[in-house]
């Protein structure tokens, strides 16, 4: 290797000695506002504050920061959350828009059981409905829930069946804390009525079997629930900020594993 090179390499391993130096000296930091946050029940997720870190910064910079603050949440969730955060409930709770949100808000993975499934099954889950039925269905469901429950810190949103049979609620427990999210049929109508991809609702959505099937549901949601939340009245990003807070008194409250 030529003598310049061999500089220039050097160089940069002394970069990177600092670099890493620096971030530990961040996320140690991270660490204590975490801690801090969490004694004061302030939120743990400022956006405000993000955007102006990030405001100072263009291009390139910006996107290393970008990046710098995710494995600063992630690091701060970790500390604060180490389990996966299991969103169930009824259809159209929210549970895929909310988790989507929660997982940017904590730095960490979002994964979203039905489109698991809808990637094993190779078609939509109506399609599958159709075709084979609800057990078979279940069947699938059950095995991707299997692979799925293995992992570890993310934000995982189950199929509004997921919970009902209890080998699923146990494998999720494993790693996992259970927030229930709820809404009244008459608002679970409003935000379905015109989506014609959940099987069990046919084709026309209909407030009375709706109000059925919560009815049957509602004793094992609230079974394997351990933090329940009702999204009516709230935004999802109001919600997601409801479940790590929630999620911080719970675990304070000593009920923790
Ligand atoms: C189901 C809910 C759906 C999907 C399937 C069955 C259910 O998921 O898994 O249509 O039994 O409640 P969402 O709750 O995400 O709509």
């Amino acid at each position: 290797m030529s003598q310049k090179l061999q500089e220039l390499r050097s160089a940069i391993d002394r970069c990177d000695h600092e670099l890493h130096k620096l971030f530990h000296k961040r996320l140690t930091i991270v660490a204590g506002i975490a801690d801090f946050k969490k004694e004061q029940g302030l939120p743990i997720y400022d956006p405000a504050r993000e955007g102006k870190i990030l405001s100072r910064y263009e291009g390139l910079e910006r996107e290393f920061f970008q990046n710098l603050l995710r494995l600063s949440k992630k690091y701060q969730s970790e500390r604060l959350f180490p389990y996966t955060i299991v969103l169930i409930g009824f259809m159209g709770v929210g549970k895929t828009s909310v988790g989507r949100i929660l997982g940017e808000q904590l730095g960490r993975e979002f994964v979203d059981l039905d489109e698991v499934l809808e990637k094993r099954l190779g078609m939509a889950i109506s399609q599958y409905f159709s075709a084979y039925g609800e057990g078979a269905f279940r069947t699938q469901e059950r095995e991707s829930l299997k692979e799925v429950a293995k992992l570890d810190q993310l934000v995982l949103a189950t199929g509004g069946g997921a919970v009902l049979d209890p080998l699923n609620v146990a494998a999720l427990k494993q790693r996992g804390r259970l927030v229930l999210l709820t809404a009244s049929p008459e608002t679970i109508y409003r935000r379905l009525k015109d989506d014609g991809s959940r099987p069990l609702l046919g084709g026309e959505v209909n407030l009375e079997r709706i109000k059925e099937l919560v009815d049957k549901r509602k004793p094992l949601y609230e079974g394997a629930g351990e933090l329940i939340l009702a999204t009516d009245d709230y935004s999802p990003d109001e919600v997601a900020g409801q479940i790590v807070q929630g999620l911080l008194q719970f675990d304070n409250k000593g009920a923790s594993r």
